[in-house]
């Protein structure tokens, strides 16, 4: 796991949060919409309600933009990232989904952004996504080795 970001890949990631700010949930429905029509397998794994009423892209599209505001201080994250490592155990999250998500997110990021996503901002995204999921999979590991049955 790479222990940091580089500057450069901060500052990009930075620099998209008004983008988030404005299309963000518009990225997150693309991106299940985009998921669901070929993981079905995935889809199960959601709550139908969550999925309806708009909150589970509600809340993806404000941790994505909270991760891009706070890239350079990420322990102002630690709260929400418990939570979130938390809700994957709960739901049995692994990290064989994590690529599916990736592939995913990054397609609607261009799918929404247009030519605004260019290179250099997927490569930074992607960059920024799998150091973010590294660190979710370490902690999902540990809360899956502490439960009695894992
Ligand atoms: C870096 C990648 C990811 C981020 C930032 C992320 C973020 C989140 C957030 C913010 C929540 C809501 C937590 C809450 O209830 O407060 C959540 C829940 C959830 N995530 Fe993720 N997630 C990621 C990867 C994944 C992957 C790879 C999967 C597997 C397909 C997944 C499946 C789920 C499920 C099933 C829930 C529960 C939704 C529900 O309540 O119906 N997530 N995630």
């Amino acid at each position: 796991m790479a222990r940091t970001l580089s500057p450069e890949t901060m500052a990009t990631v930075k620099a998209t949060a008004p983008a988030l700010r404005q299309h963000g949930l518009a990225i997150t429905e693309r991106m299940y919409e985009r998921m669901f029509a070929t993981h079905p397998e995935v889809e199960a794994m959601f709550d139908k309600a969550a999925q309806k009423s708009g909150e589970q892209p509600k809340r993806l599209a404000g941790a994505i933009l909270a991760y891009a505001e706070n890239v350079d201080k990420l322990e102002n994250l630690s709260g929400p990232v418990m939570r979130m490592a938390q809700r994957h155990v709960e739901t049995h999250v692994k990290p064989e989904h994590y690529p599916i998500v990736a592939d995913n997110l990054l397609a609607a990021i261009k799918d929404v952004l247009g030519d605004a996503a260019t290179d250099d901002i997927l490569e930074a995204w992607a960059e920024a996504y799998w150091f973010l999921a590294d660190i979710l999979i370490a902690k999902e590991h540990e809360l899956y080795a502490d439960q009695p049955s894992a």
